[in-house]
C-alpha cells in the first residue's frame, strides 16, 4: 500500500466571516493564543508522518509562505539578545525533514478546485487534506495520525465525521453511512450543505480527508455544485461509484474556527490549557464571571 506522505492545505479562501481582520491577511494566520491556525494544522500533519506540505494559496497569502520560511533577521536579533527560548520557538516552526510547496490558485472556484490544484504535486499517491479553520484538539494521537492508521487497515479514502445538530446540516457535507460487520461506517452517499429536512443523517464531514488520487479524475469532470462552486463533496460522491469510502468518527474536540464563536471558544480553552498562562487566565475568568453574572 503506498505511504501517505503529502498533506494539502487549501488556504486561498477569502475569509469573509472575519473581515476586517482578514482584509489583507489570511484567516489561516489568525492565532489561537500564540500560534496561527495553519501551524496547528501543519504540526498535526507532521505528527502523522507527513513530510510534504502543499499549500494551495491565493492573493494576500504571502504571510503563510513567510511563516514557514527561515527568518534570518529575527533569528539573528534573538540570538544577539540571548533570547534562546524564543529563538527555538521561531526555528521550530518548520521541523527539518518537512518540505513546503506552494501552488497558486488564481481563481477561487471552490474547495474541490483547490484540491485539484494539488494534482501536479501529489501525483499518483494517497494524500490528506486539512482545513485549518477546523482546529482539533486531541489528548493522544492527532486526527491525521488516526486516519492514516485507518487507511493502513482499509486502503481506501477516509472522511473524518462528527455528529452535529440536524439544524446545522446546511453548513456541512453530510454523509449517509452503512455499518459493516466490524462496525466500520461505509459512506453510501454524500451531499453538500443539505437543508435539515432533506439531510440523509446528522453525520457531518469535518476538515480532515484522506483521499486516493482517483479523486483528481473526478474533480476534473464535475461541474459547479452548491453555491456555484466546484465542491470536493461532489468529487467524493463520484469517487464512491468506483471505490469504497469510510466515514471515521475521530477522537478529539473540534473547534469551528471559521466562525467567530468557535474561534473564541478555542481561544479561551487553549489559553486555559497554556502552560505559562493557564492559571492566571483561569483566575481572571473566574473573577470576571463573578463580577458580570
Ligand atoms: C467545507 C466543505 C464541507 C465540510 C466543511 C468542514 O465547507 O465544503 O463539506 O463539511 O468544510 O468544515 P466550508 O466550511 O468551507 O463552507
Amino acid at each position: 500500500m503506498p505511504k501517505v506522505r503529502k498533506a494539502v492545505f487549501p488556504v486561498a479562501g477569502l475569509g469573509t466571516r472575519f473581515l476586517p481582520a482578514t482584509k489583507a491577511s489570511p484567516k489561516e494566520m489568525l492565532p489561537i493564543v500564540d500560534k496561527p491556525l495553519i501551524q496547528y494544522a501543519a504540526e498535526e500533519a507532521e505528527a502523522g508522518g507527513i513530510d510534504q506540505l502543499v499549500f494551495i494559496t491565493g492573493r494576500n497569502k504571502r504571510s503563510i509562505e513567510d511563516h514557514f520560511d527561515k527568518a534570518y533577521e529575527l533569528e539573528s536579533e534573538l540570538e544577539r539578545a540571548g533570547k534562546l527560548d524564543l529563538l527555538e520557538i521561531v526555528r521550530s516552526v518548520l521541523p527539518g525533514n518537512t518540505s513546503c510547496i506552494y501552488v497558486r490558485q488564481a481563481v477561487a472556484l471552490g474547495l474541490g478546485h483547490a484540491v485539484l490544484c494539488a494534482k501536479p504535486v501529489v501525483g499518483d499517491e494517497p494524500f490528506v487534506v486539512l482545513l485549518a479553520d477546523d482546529l482539533i484538539h486531541t489528548e493522544g494521537k492527532g486526527v491525521v495520525a488516526q486516519m492514516i492508521e485507518v487507511y493502513e487497515r482499509h486502503g481506501c479514502s477516509i472522511l473524518s465525521v462528527q455528529e452535529i445538530p440536524r439544524e446545522e446540516s446546511n453548513k456541512y457535507g453530510i454523509v449517509e453511512v452503512e455499518r459493516d460487520a466490524e462496525g466500520t461506517m461505509r459512506v453510501v452517499s454524500i451531499v453538500e450543505k443539505p437543508r435539515p429536512e432533506v439531510a440523509p443523517s446528522n453525520l457531518a464531514v469535518v476538515g480532515r480527508y484522506l483521499l486516493t488520487p482517483r479523486i483528481f479524475d473526478k474533480l476534473e469532470h464535475i461541474g459547479k455544485g452548491a453555491g456555484g462552486e466546484i465542491q470536493l463533496t461532489d468529487g467524493i460522491s463520484e469517487l464512491l461509484k468506483d471505490e469504497p469510502v469510510i466515514a471515521y468518527p475521530f477522537e478529539g474536540k473540534r473547534y469551528d474556527c471559521g466562525s467567530k464563536l468557535g474561534y473564541l471558544e478555542a481561544t479561551v480553552e487553549y489559553a486555559l490549557a497554556h502552560p505559562a498562562l493557564g492559571k492566571r487566565f483561569a483566575a481572571y475568568l473566574r473573577d470576571l464571571a463573578i463580577s458580570r453574572l
